[in-house]
């Protein structure tokens, strides 16, 4: 694991706007505070291979993580409050009707949620936590530094009995790493981050976290459901452009790693649903030829007016489809919520 040096450093960095008059208060919220960075478990490409191999691709395209710095991730949270983004609001409804039911079933001594943003939904678990008597531990693990931080700061005021054990990582480069903390785990895995996975990502991962549970272990995961087209497209173009700019963003993000000049708004957002493969494909397209010049790889690149490149996809999924992904992994589902108009899912599943 990570060295006690390291973990000091990350642990100063989340306090460093201290102020005077909050010093006793955040000094108290220290103790129950640990960050920790998970080594990655494989070799994973790095973002300038990504964009060397993304970009040899025809549509070219990128993988989602790097969406999230840290302005990534506070345009996600705006996008959560559009009224075209259902996923978020009918998540936390299920969550809160269902969140004792879940608890009184896992009993969690921890809760490891992967890919855990600002952790504004668990709240609903903690609180069913309480509820129940129970005090979890809560390891939320994301790739995104800034959200983990803002996050763990939120969840410690709001629950003085609680201890954040903050991860950051990068959940495609393996689990093995993770802590593997004694007593009885819940993961969670919520959002529908499941359908930014293709189903063969998605099997290896869920089987991979399976590996990783023990008897008495539980998982919830939160997937988003197929529902009428116009529904999804809305949803990932906002009538305010915060989808369109979370999107162009990634340009920001390769500009700023690789000495890039990509113009973000050279580009056109585009959402799109293929019924067949029941997923939203989410483009970047060039408004006009141009050529970007990444200089860190020493490379440029043409685009044609009209050219895309994907930069993310978001799988919808059928009851049956969801559960079948699940048991592909050798998770066995025991609990299916779903909201009555059948928007979203959060199943709850035992390794078997
Ligand atoms: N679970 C939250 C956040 C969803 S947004 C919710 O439901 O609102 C997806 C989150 O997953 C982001 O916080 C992003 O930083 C994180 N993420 C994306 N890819 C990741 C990866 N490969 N490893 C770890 N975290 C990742
Ligand atoms: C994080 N993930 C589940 C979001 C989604 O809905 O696929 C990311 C997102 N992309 C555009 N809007 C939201």
């Amino acid at each position: 694991m990570v060295a006690y040096e390291e973990k000091t450093l990350l642990k100063e960095r989340f306090f460093m706007n201290i102020s005077l008059e909050g010093a006793s208060v955040r000094s108290r919220m220290l103790e129950r505070f640990e960050c920790q960075t998970v080594p990655a478990a494989r070799a994973v490409p790095n973002l300038a291979e990504d964009v060397l191999q993304g970009f040899a691709r025809r549509p070219r395209a990128l993988p989602p993580k790097y969406f999230y710095d840290a302005l990534g991730s506070e345009l996600f949270d705006r996008i959560c409050d559009t009224p075209e983004y259902y996923p978020t609001r009918t998540e936390a409804r299920l969550l809160d009707q269902s969140a004792h039911s879940i608890i009184r079933q896992a009993r969690p001594d921890h809760i490891i949620e992967l890919g855990s943003g600002t952790s504004r939904k668990t709240a609903h678990l903690l609180e069913a936590c309480e509820a129940n008597g129970l005090e979890p531990s809560y390891w939320p693990f994301d790739v995104c530094e800034a959200v983990l931080h803002a996050a763990a700061e939120a969840l410690l005021e709001a629950h003085p009995w609680l201890k954040v054990q903050a991860l950051i990582g990068d959940y495609s480069a393996g689990l093995a790493h993770l802590p593997q903390p004694a007593g009885r785990r819940l993961f969670v895995f919520l959002g529908g981050t499941i359908g930014n996975l293709t189903p063969e990502e998605s099997i290896a991962f869920l089987s991979e976290l399976r590996g990783l549970m023990r008897e008495g272990d539980a998982f919830l995961l939160g997937a988003d459901r197929t529902k009428a087209p116009r529904l999804l497209q809305a949803a990932y173009d906002d009538a305010r452009g915060l989808t369109a700019e979370f999107n162009r963003n990634v340009l920001n993000v390769i500009n700023q790693a690789l000495r890039g000049d990509f113009d973000p708004y050279a580009f056109d957002h585009l959402a799109l649903y293929n019924e067949t493969l029941q997923r939203i494909e989410m483009y970047l397209v060039a408004r006009h030829d141009q050529e970007v010049h990444l200089m860190a790889l020493e490379r440029r690149y043409g685009f044609l007016q009209g050219e895309r490149i994907l930069t993310e996809i978001s799988r919808k999924f059928t009851a049956e489809s969801l559960t079948a992904e699940l048991r592909a992994a050798r998770l066995n589902p025991t609990h299916h919520y779903q909201t009555e108009d059948r928007y979203f899912s959060l199943v709850l599943a035992r390794p078997n």
